[in-house]
């Protein structure tokens, strides 16, 4: 099939998803562009005052649309948009799809670009936050999730219930892109059809630069995630499934604010892009007369789940040194670490990567704990947050560590879990930044020898609503399936989190 042919198959799909029939797409002030997806993106008002970012994906070849915007007394403009291009070496990956951007004013009542309404308001008070992440349907040689029913890959089932409750504003805590293999032929039923990988691995090279394409981003993300994408604008953190190597392609090109379209690019010999971390950057969030949420933002698409890693801890470091300096007290102020990778997860303790002692050094393979290169970059720079948000395990989940804000994950969006089984995640009996054995994984890190006060694993597909208190540092969380039906109910106070 030709590009042009398979752009008009997905992209049928596509309108549909966005409401729109055959005829209605196409009625009234007909579109000039094909438009793949539309969205809006919260970023700091160092980007944009208003802190709304408007993206489109379009086809490549044709310009960017303008946004149509109508601001709240009734006047309407038109403004250009810029465009966002690939790296020139993702070649064939990237071959079919554009990306364009333009902030938004504020005071705006509605803007849509082409046909398509996106989020044009930051609501003067945020009464509703809705949180979730790791969503792509997950292809691998090891495994692969069946793409196929909303039982079991429920990512766009999981964002109409996210549009259904009318957040104010989406946090995305990261891992959207999963489509890492072609579908194997005995698992048609699964996947058949999931755009594969396009690049090769270079001369002498056992993986390709880059495992992702313009098709798998739209399998993966454009398409099931259009309702939330006209819901609310989306506040977008990066995960290891946007590590260069990886997805990190589509999310520089889709999603990324800080760094260039095209930063990781294969190099011109056919190399996968050196590791890159985008700065650390905050964006205030009005929730109540005299509060404000302050949300932090790190990039920890790299490193190691069971291990330090030198080379990753020299990027990481500066990173959570910036977020410590951002979270300085200040009257009213409460401040989150939202970050892809969590510093005090409980993962599987049943994964791929089994032990190695004969390995040199001796791989002690998947600990429970993860992820300790963010425990190892963020150690002494955790006490300013009164919370942090991440995902990465695909579970929902509580841990609180004495003195330590609570570690809150929502990594149940859509992406098959490791494990189903409860007993695969045992509250460890040593410290994080120890081995099973109780010894430091590095000595140059002194492991933290305390055990969690708190754990709270809920193995269930979904999302978080969070709804702010009466006092300060109070929220009411509802932890929702992918049907919009709570279940559990949770609560933060200060740095403690508690669910039943
Ligand atoms: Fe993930
Ligand atoms: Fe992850």
């Amino acid at each position: 099939m030709k590009f042009t042919q398979k752009l008009a198959v997905l992209m049928v799909p596509a309108l549909l998803v966005l409401g729109f029939s055959a005829s209605s797409a196409f009625a009234g002030s007909s579109p000039k562009h094909g438009i793949v997806a539309a969205y809006t993106l919260v970023v700091p008002s160092s980007i944009a005052k208003s802190h709304l970012q408007v993206r489109a994906v379009i086809p490549n070849g044709v310009a960017c649309p303008t946004v149509t915007k109508t601001y709240a007394n009734g006047y309407k403009s038109e403004s250009p948009m810029t465009l966002r291009a690939p790296g020139a070496t993702t070649g064939p990956a990237f071959a079919s799809l554009r990306a364009c951007q333009a902030n938004l004013p504020s005071g705006l009542s509605y803007a849509r670009v082409g046909a398509i309404g996106v989020p044009a308001k930051f609501q003067p008070k945020f009464d509703k936050i809705a949180v979730f992440g790791d969503t792509g349907c997950r292809i691998t040689a090891k495994q692969v999730q069946n793409c196929s029913t909303p039982a079991t890959w429920p990512l766009a089932r999981n964002a109409e219930s996210v549009a259904a409750a009318k957040p104010d504003v989406i946090f995305f805590t990261g891992d959207f892109f999963y489509r890492e293999a072609a579908c194997p032929t005995d698992k048609l039923s699964f996947c058949g059809g999931s755009p594969p990988p396009a690049l090769l691995p270079a001369a002498g090279q056992k993986y390709a630069p880059i495992s992702d394409t313009d098709y798998g981003w739209i399998a993966d993300a454009l398409i099931p995630m259009a309702p939330a994408f006209a819901a609310a604008p989306m506040l977008v953190t990066r995960g290891n499934h946007e590590e260069c190597s990886r997805g990190g392609n589509g999310w520089m090109l889709l999603f990324e604010i800080k760094l260039k379209s095209d930063s990781c690019a294969p190099t011109a010999a056919g190399m996968e892009a050196p590791d890159n971390i985008a700065p650390t950057y905050s964006v205030d969030f009005p929730v109540a007369s005299g509060r404000t949420l302050r949300a932090i933002m790190v990039d920890s698409n790299g490193g190691s789940n069971s291990s330090i890693t030198p080379e990753w801890q020299a990027l990481q470091k500066p990173a959570y040194q910036q977020a410590d300096k951002l979270a300085a007290p200040k009257t009213g102020r409460e401040s989150w670490l939202i970050t892809h990778r969590p510093m005090f997860g409980i993962d599987d303790v049943n994964q791929f990567d089994k032990p190695d002692p004969t390995a040199t050094p001796p791989d002690p393979g998947e600990l429970n704990w993860t992820s300790m290169d963010q425990t190892g970059a963020a150690l002494g720079l955790t006490s300013r947050f009164n919370l942090m948000l991440a995902s990465h395990v695909h579970v929902a989940q509580v841990v609180q560590m004495p003195g330590q804000p609570a570690q809150v994950i929502f990594g149940n969006g859509g992406s098959v879990p490791d494990s189903t089984n409860p007993a695969d995640y045992p509250t460890p009996a040593y410290g994080p930044l120890n081995t099973p054995a109780g010894q430091p994984i590095d000595p140059a890190y002194p492991p933290i020898n305390q055990l969690p006060s708190y754990v709270w694993t809920k193995i269930k597909y979904g999302h978080a609503i969070f709804t702010p208190g009466a006092k300060a540092g109070q929220w009411s969380i509802s932890q929702r399936d992918t049907g919009g039906k709570q279940f559990a109910a949770c609560t933060a106070v200060g740095k403690k989190f508690t669910c039943k």
